[in-house]
């Protein structure tokens, strides 16, 4: 059997996903493809993905800015796209299209792999900068790994306040304003940055400034296009650990191959080949 797999989203024509998936697939020693559907934003979003529906997908990832849209075009969601409310990757099992979110495990994977001591204290203090679809999968993550208190700064205090209180009994969070975030960084132990901000081509602006961050803290960035943003260069200058954004891009990816065809297959060298791609 050859699989077929796809990326729907807009714009995608540059996505690194058809470059991750196949590495995957000739490492599963699997066959198959995985294809780029655009779907830009003047076509009819529900003939594509009739389209694709109908074009035997075995599964396909969605990205920005359909992973909301895509929900009510299928059958069922797992618990945790459901909590998060967004999908990224979709699998037909049985004729049926079952939605699945590995955006927030991904980044919660990457992190482990890199920072595991982090995992030893769930009493630590987080603060989360962002509240869009990719905050929301890493705070509904965090909460299931157990994290108690987790903060969340956000220009527009309502989406923060959105995400909070879609979240578990067990984790304390407030919501802060970005200044006050910046004023009282010391306080934390995981900051994770979650915006837009310093993506190419504005790679010099930071969401807020790193002034008051403790050295100890691990500083991560989800941000991977450059891979060393100017938030991560001044928190490694200052001396804090960094985690690099594009460690959620490969682990997400791995998540969702696994979903579709149950293999796990170990990420070996990607990595630092991912980082070659990217520089
Ligand atoms: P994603 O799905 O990648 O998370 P998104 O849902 O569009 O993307 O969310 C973008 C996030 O970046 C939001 O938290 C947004 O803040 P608002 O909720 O106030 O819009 C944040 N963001 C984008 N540009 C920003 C800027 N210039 N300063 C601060 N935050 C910004």
């Amino acid at each position: 059997m050859a699989y077929k797999l796809g990326l729907i989203g807009y714009p995608v024509k540059h996505s690194l996903s058809p470059w991750i998936h196949q590495q995957f697939l000739t490492k599963a020693g699997l066959a198959g493809e995985y294809s780029i559907e655009e779907i830009a934003p003047n076509d009819s979003f529900k003939q594509e993905v009739e389209r694709i529906k109908s074009s035997q997908f075995d599964g396909f990832n969605v990205t920005v800015p359909y992973k909301k849209q895509i929900i009510p075009y299928l059958d069922h969601l797992d618990k945790q796209a459901q909590a998060i409310g967004a999908v990224n990757t979709v699998v037909r099992q049985n004729k049926k299209w079952i939605g699945y979110n590995t955006d927030g495990a991904g980044y919660i994977t990457g992190l482990k792999h890199y920072y595991p001591s982090i995992f030893a204290n769930k009493q630590c203090s987080i603060l989360l900068i962002g509240a869009g679809g990719a905050a929301r999968g890493i705070f509904h993550s965090l909460a299931a790994a157990g994290f108690t208190r987790i903060d969340i700064a956000n220009r527009t205090r309502s989406s923060a306040e959105n995400i909070a209180a879609s979240g578990g009994r067990k984790t304390k969070t407030s919501i802060i304003t970005l200044k006050d975030a910046a004023y009282h960084l010391s306080y934390y132990d995981l900051i994770i940055q979650t915006t837009n901000v310093g993506m190419r081509p504005n790679v010099r602006d930071t969401v807020i400034s790193l002034e008051h961050m403790s050295k100890d803290a691990i500083v991560s960035d989800i941000v991977y296009q450059p891979i060393e943003t100017e938030f991560l260069h001044q928190a490694g200058k200052k001396g804090a650990s960094v985690h690099y954004g594009h460690t959620m891009l490969l682990y997400q990816a791995q998540y969702a191959f696994e979903l579709w065809t149950s293999k796990k297959v170990p990420l070996d060298d990607m990595e630092q080949q991912l980082q070659n791609i990217l520089e």
